[in-house]
């Protein structure tokens, strides 16, 4: 079969290191099926499923029903993200070991299960991760800091009778963990970061020596803390959109390197958990069909990267941040292709319903945006072509 690809622009495959596919446990807003299918349309060809379902995804059995789901789709590498604690309690560290040598072979763990709030969890988690080579996602911001409902506390908030997360919540415990990862010479990986302090603290972190990398997702590149103002709960997200110089912030420091991939913590919710007041409504946006569409409006319209550096932001380095020897490189001679061809000139207008996600709940509904996924190939496979499957 010959693929046209006159003005368009050939990248490798895109790694997401941070997605929500909601399988065991929310099946009606998506699952392993309909959350790859998302996934090709975006341009990936592998993500990493995050450990927050229902059960969590602590032991060898989840993780490894995950892995084999994701292969029988066939539509991208479905990577199980394991749980650094046992249960939604997050006292105990989980048997991280068993995981990580189980079908699944899981290389990145997150502390969704909350062990957050303990410092000594946190820790003996890093240095068992060195031993077994796997890197610890941190996930949450400090809990004891953060009030009320998610909104970023700062003026807008106040204005409009929102309580807040200040930028603290988040800053001091990523300081924390960037302090613990070098004392443990552990590998930390950042998620979803949102403030511009974070930013500092990952560019102190690294100048001396921490081996901490770290994510940003294209809705705290793009939007902010005036989206409150329309009251949507839509906009209600896990970290909470800042202010504009937080975004600003963020895209100079994915430019330079300080933050090193862009993830797109896609979270599916159902219209019941959405269409309520803000404190009841869940945090969380869908992602994976709008990343492509977000970067290029945000950093290559804008001059920040060009498309040798989307290639560095959405494939190599999660890739390498998530231990995948096959994936975010160029091909060798002869070897089946992990490729997503793009459209860099081509616009298309979100509308949630059209999405394959089960859920509806992103942010961009009936936005205009550049850069269309033209073609997304899994091991020389096609398994996106025109916005449609296979
Ligand atoms: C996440 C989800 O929906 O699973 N939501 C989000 O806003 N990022 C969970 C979370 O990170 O709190
Ligand atoms: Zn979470
Ligand atoms: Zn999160
Ligand atoms: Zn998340």
């Amino acid at each position: 079969e010959v693929i046209e690809a006159n003005g368009q622009v050939l990248l490798p495959g895109f790694v997401d290191l941070h997605t929500h596919l909601r399988e065991p446990g929310r099946e009606d807003t998506e699952t392993i099926d309909t959350g790859s299918a998302a996934a090709a349309l975006g341009g990936y060809t592998a993500v990493f499923a995050m450990a927050n379902t229902d059960p969590v995804a602590d032991n060898a059995v989840i993780v490894d029903h995950v892995w084999r789901r994701g292969q029988e789709v066939g539509l991208v590498d479905v990577h199980p993200v394991g749980a650094v604690t046992v249960g939604l309690k997050g006292e105990k560290l989980a048997e991280l070991g068993t995981m990580a040598n189980s079908q699944a072979r899981v290389k990145v763990f997150s502390d969704d299960g909350l062990c957050v709030a303990d410092p000594l969890l946190m820790r003996r988690a890093l240095e068992y991760s060195t031993a077994l080579d796997v890197v610890i996602a941190q996930h949450a911001e400090e809990p004891r800091l953060t009030v009320g409902a998610q909104a970023h506390e700062g003026e807008r908030a106040a204005r409009l009778g929102y309580t807040g997360w200040p930028a603290a919540a988040e800053e001091s415990i990523v300081a924390r963990d960037c302090l613990l990862a070098l004392h443990a010479n552990a590998r930390l990986h950042v998620c979803h970061v949102s403030t511009s302090g974070t930013a500092d603290v990952l560019r102190w972190a690294k100048d001396r020596g921490t081996k901490v990398s770290a994510e940003v997702t294209p809705h705290h590149l793009l939007l902010t803390d005036e989206r409150l103002a329309t009251y949507d709960p839509v906009n209600k997200v896990n970290p909470p959109l800042r202010t504009e110089s937080d975004a600003e912030k963020l895209r100079a420091a994915l430019a330079d390197g300080t933050i090193d991939c862009v993830a797109t913590d896609h979270a599916p919710h159902a219209v019941q958990d959405k269409d309520t007041e803000w404190s009841a409504a869940r945090p969380g946006m869908l992602g994976l069909q709008t990343a492509l569409s977000i970067v290029a409006e945000t950093m290559v319209r804008t001059g920040l990267l060009d498309w040798r550096g989307v290639a560095r932001v959405l494939s190599e380095r999660p890739a390498e941040i998530g231990n995948l020897a096959d994936q975010g490189r160029p091909i060798e001679v002869g070897e089946p292709a992990n490729l997503t061809l793009v459209d860099p000139d081509a616009e298309w207008t979100v509308r949630g319903a059209e999405l394959a996600s089960i859920a509806a709940n992103t942010p961009y509904e009936g936005m205009r945006l550049p850069g269309v996924v033209t073609a997304t190939l899994l091991r020389g496979r096609i398994t996106a072509r025109d916005g449609k499957i296979g």
